[in-house]
């Protein structure tokens, strides 16, 4: 039997308006593992990720998120709840007026109230985490893409989260920052124990750090499990998204 999952999600419909994006929609997702989001441009990748915490509300089904029933937390608890948790968006940027260090330290001195020095080596750890050390006093400007997209991450871990989930994070990167990345996430699940939920759409990525796949379609799952599972699966759409036209002679 497989642990207990950290994320239970079930039955979910959620609406823009009068459009229904997601429809009993629902997954798992287990700790200490790297689950991959996955599904072709609009399918609902994004809006499932941010309605395992609450960030969209959900018209009808349930999320259990660690121990609670998400719609059942008061204000505090959620707010406990999201404490441990780390987020890098899609798109999500580094504030530019601000340097990498106080980026960093946005999370924490909002969060903790401790001692600038201890506030300083949290960073400095962070940073070593995520191969950027020393880049404390450097602008978002003077950074490479994939220097950016590691120091969000950086940001997104600042306080030990137990789950982060990343949208898209390898979006624009070229291959080598892109397999760095993918590094990172994995030695944060296995240094760490760190639970990630990855959205993306990538194939190599998701072949060389998805643990499991949630395969998102027309807003719904059509299916979740082993990478191996879903290539052995008869689903002709999940069947296209693995195997593109142009990547059947490899
Ligand atoms: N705030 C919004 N208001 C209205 N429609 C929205 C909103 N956000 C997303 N949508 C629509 O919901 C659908 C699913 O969007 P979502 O962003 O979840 O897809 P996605 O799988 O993450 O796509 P992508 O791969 O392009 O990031 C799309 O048709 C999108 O246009
Ligand atoms: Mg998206």
């Amino acid at each position: 039997m497989p642990e207990q999952s950290i994320i239970q999600a079930r039955g979910l419909e959620v609406a823009y308006g009068e459009t229904v994006i997601l429809r009993d929609a629902g997954c798992d997702i287990y700790p200490g593992q790297i689950t991959c989001i996955v599904g072709g441009s609009g399918s609902g990748k994004t809006t499932l990720l941010k309605s395992f915490f609450g960030l969209i509300p959900v018209s009808q089904g349930r999320i259990r998120l660690f121990e609670s029933d998400l719609a059942s937390l008061g204000e505090a608890d959620y707010n406990g709840t999201l404490r441990r948790l780390g987020v890098l968006f899609q798109n999500g940027a580094l504030l530019n007026s601000l340097t990498v260090f106080e980026n960093i330290s946005v999370p924490l001195e909002q969060h903790t109230g401790l001692p600038a020095e201890i506030i300083r080596r949290m960073v400095e750890v962070k940073l070593s985490l995520v191969n950027l050390p020393g880049t404390e006093d450097l602008y978002p400007a003077e950074l490479s893409g994939g220097m950016k997209k590691r120091a969000a991450l950086a940001r997104a871990i600042a306080l030990d989260p137990e789950i982060v989930f990343l949208d898209e994070p390898s979006a624009g990167l070229d291959p080598q920052n892109s397999a760095a990345l993918d590094r990172l996430m994995i030695s944060l699940r296995d240094r760490l124990q760190v639970t990630l939920v990855v959205v993306t759409h990538e194939l190599d990525s998701i072949r060389r750090i998805a643990d499991r796949i949630v395969f998102v379609h027309e807003g719904t799952v059509l299916f979740e499990g082993s990478l191996e599972d879903a290539e052995a699966a008869d689903i002709p759409a999940l069947n296209a998204f693995l195997e593109p036209a142009g990547e059947r002679a490899r």
